[in-house]
Order: structure tokens, then sequence, then C-alpha cells
């Protein structure tokens, strides 16, 4: 086995000291893996990401990445630079992100804080806009873009930066369903481009088909799976555990069964 890029070890994250975030956190992420941190609402998906974005830091616990402790005092040096030209962050919330006064100007951010050449800058805007199909939106002002809108420019942003890993906490949350499929075939490129994809998400419907592995969060805030998608997908008892899908009781005559309800929940035959 390389040298895993991430390797995160016993990792505790408590929110002031208190409000725990994550329990015994130790996993390792290979380069050009494409992995689906899977949970219910609360139970640390985000914090994760954080901290393998270096926007966090455990409060126990150990994490490298790029062969270098990710911890403050490694981001406040040299490693701080090429860390960040490596790994992209796309939030959950893409107002967040976005502060330019023109999509043209988001996009070019990145870059321009990473010193890159001005001729070199443009050609990396012009090929997000091509590639993510915005070039009429590029003289708007990001704000005032739809929802669906607002996340592609969000994920050009980061994407001009040309990241090898892009962390991307709950992709398709408030797309509209074309911009899903559009978002499925942009994760698809990534990965044929060797790209290392690590993302977020409650929603188990996009799992299968976007990831080759799953992690698995409880709502205790550890790890309770890791493995294939059709495996993670076959643990119904597991993904009711961790209130991934849930289960109703039905009446039908004088059967009463129960079954789960999910993306994928079929009516159990009777
Ligand atoms: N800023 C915060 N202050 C206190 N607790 C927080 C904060 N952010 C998250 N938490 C808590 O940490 C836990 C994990 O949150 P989070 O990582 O956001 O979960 P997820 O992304 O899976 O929904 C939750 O119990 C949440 O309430
Ligand atoms: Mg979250």
């Amino acid at each position: 086995m390389p040298e895993p890029l991430f390797n995160i070890e016993k990792v505790h994250y408590y929110y002031d000291n208190r409000h725990i975030g994550l329990k015994g956190i130790t996993m390792q992420i290979q380069s050009g893996e494409s992995l689906a941190i899977l949970g219910a609402n609360g139970s640390g998906k985000s914090t994760l990401l954080k901290i393998m974005a270096g926007l966090a830091f455990p409060s126990e616990g150990s994490v490298t990445a790029l062969g270098r402790p990710l911890t403050q005092d490694t981001l406040s040096s040299e490693f701080a630079a090429f860390f960040r030209s490596k790994v992209g962050f796309v939030f959950q919330e893409a107002d967040l992100q976005i502060f330019c006064p023109t999509v043209w100007d988001e996009i070019a951010f990145g870059p321009i804080q990473l010193d890159i050449p001005k001729d070199e800058v443009k050609q990396r805007v012009e090929d997000v806009l091509d590639m993510l199909d915005i070039r009429p939106l590029k003289d708007r002002q990001p704000h005032h873009l739809s929802g669906g809108e607002k996340k592609k420019v969000a994920i050009g942003s980061v994407l001009s930066l040309n990241p090898d890993i892009l962390l991307l906490d709950e992709p398709t949350n408030g797309l509209d369903p074309r911009t899903q499929v559009w978002l499925f075939e942009l994760l698809d490129e990534l990965r044929r481009l060797k790209k290392t994809v690590i993302m977020a998400t409650h929603d188990l419907s996009i799992v299968e088909d976007l990831a080759g592995r799953v992690v698995v969060l409880s709502e205790e805030h550890n790890i309770v799976s890791d493995g294939k998608p059709a495996e993670i997908l076959r643990d119904k008892d597991m993904l009711l555990r961790v209130n991934i899908i849930h289960e109703h009781t039905h009446r039908h005559g004088d059967i009463v069964h129960i079954h789960s309800h999910g993306p994928f929940a079929r009516h159990d035959e009777h």
C-alpha cells in the first residue's frame, strides 16, 4: 500500500470543549479514491470534512495529509500554500463560498491568490466556464443567481485551482434534477481524471453510482461501517440503526409487516 493521502487516527472533536462532533475516527484514504461519507444529520460529516480541509483541528488524535501532519502549525508554514493548492473544499452552502462582484472574478479568485500568472488564470477561468457550461453567467453577480447556478459557481471557484483532492459537503442538496444529473456527470469526469473525491451525504441514492467506497457515521459520531457501496446498501439493519432509512408498519388485510423506506426501498414480497 502506498502512503495514504489522509491518515486519520483516533480523532475526537468537541465544539466549545463540550458538544461532541466526532468520537474516535480512524481511517485512511488513498489517492484516487472516490469516497462517500454517509450519515444522518448531526452525525459529524461536515466536521470530518472540515478537519480534512484543515479548517478545524482535532481535539484529540491526529491527521496527516499529503505526508505531513495537518496542524495549526504546519498550516502556518510553507506547507499551507502547497496544501491549499492540492485540496479544494466545496461548502454545503454556496452562499458561504461566493463573495466576488462577478462570476468571472469568483472563479479567478483562487488562482490569483496562488500567484498564478495572469494568462494562465484567464485560461483556467475560460476552461471552467466551458466545463460547467456557465459562460452566459460570467458577468453576473453571483449572489443574484439561482441556487443551482450558485452551486455551479462555487464548484467552479474550486475547480479553477485544479485541486487533486476535492471535498464536497452535501453536493446534491438543493439542486434541481437537471443540475443533479450535471453534477453526477462532473463527478464521473473527475473520477476519470484520477482526482480524489470525498463527499459527505445523507442521500443514499447517490452513493451507489458515485462512490467506490462508503464510510458510515452513526449518530454517536463514530464509524460503524466501511466498505463497497453494494455491501453497505445491503445492510438494512445498519442503515436503519444509523437513521439513513426508516421503518414503517403497514397493514395489508390481516398481515402487518414492517419494511424500510429509503430511496431504494421496495415493497417486501408477501
Ligand atoms: N458550531 C457548532 N457548535 C456546537 N456544536 C456543533 C457545531 N457544529 C456542529 N455541531 C454538532 O456536532 C455534531 C456533528 O455536526 P456536523 O458535523 O455538522 O454533522 P453533519 O454534517 O453530519 O450533519 C452535531 O451534533 C452538531 O450539533
Ligand atoms: Mg453537514
